[in-house]
């Protein structure tokens, strides 16, 4: 994602504050403040494995996002999590489902990354690999190195975004060795082996 920051300082009820117009290829122009700048830059130093998290609501539609914010809660019983932006298409579906799955991506499934991980591509989604119903219903992509198919435990609400805390239900573990699917400082990248 290409990102164009042009800085000025606004003066506040609180004080001066400094703000940044950022310009995005993905989400247009928008303006934020340089304390939100610089957790975003610190962030985009953590290395992360790639999830596609994919729901379907109660009328059939399948809908999907890329997370990075996944992460394992505990193992008996197994239960995972995912922070989803409550802007996101597919927030409803995992909120009135109570569902969803968590598909690790390898570095083979670059393309589908891209699919789900920008608003742009929304159209294209689902038209690009091989795709199952879980358990609960949430699509699972075939070609994941590991798929875990839940039902919602908990949701708790964290401004923007909700964590979204499920109880895994399946698990599917690809059979052949790939490379994970890693994000860092706004590339997808993948390690030698
Ligand atoms: C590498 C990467 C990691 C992301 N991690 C998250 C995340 O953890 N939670 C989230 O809500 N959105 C995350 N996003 C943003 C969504 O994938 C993106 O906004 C997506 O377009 C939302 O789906 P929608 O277009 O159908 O609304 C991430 C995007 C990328 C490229």
């Amino acid at each position: 994602m290409k990102l164009n920051i042009k800085c000025a300082i606004s003066d506040h009820e609180f004080g001066i504050i400094i703000l940044y117009t950022v310009k995005s290829e993905n989400y247009g122009i928008y303006t934020m403040a340089y304390e939100d700048v610089l957790f975003k830059s610190g962030m985009r130093q953590l290395a992360s494995g790639v999830s596609l998290v994919a729901s379907v609501d109660r009328g059939g539609r399948r809908y999907g996002l890329i997370a990075t914010s996944v992460t394992s809660v505990c193992v008996s019983p197994p239960m995972l999590l995912v922070c989803v932006n409550k802007s996101a298409s597919c927030y409803d579906a995992i909120k009135n489902s109570g569902a969803f799955c968590i598909n690790f991506l390898g570095q083979s499934d670059s393309d589908i990354a891209s699919q789900f991980g920008s608003p742009k591509y929304r159209d294209l989604r689902f038209g690009t690999g091989n795709w199952m119903a879980g358990k609960t219903g949430a699509p699972v992509l075939a070609s994941a190195l590991a798929s875990f198919d839940c039902s919602v435990r908990q949701e708790m609400d964290m401004v923007s975004h909700s964590v979204f805390i499920g109880d895994v239900l399946e698990i599917h573990v690809k059979s052949e060795i790939e490379m994970p699917l890693i994000y860092h400082n706004g590339s997808y990248a993948s390690i030698n082996a």
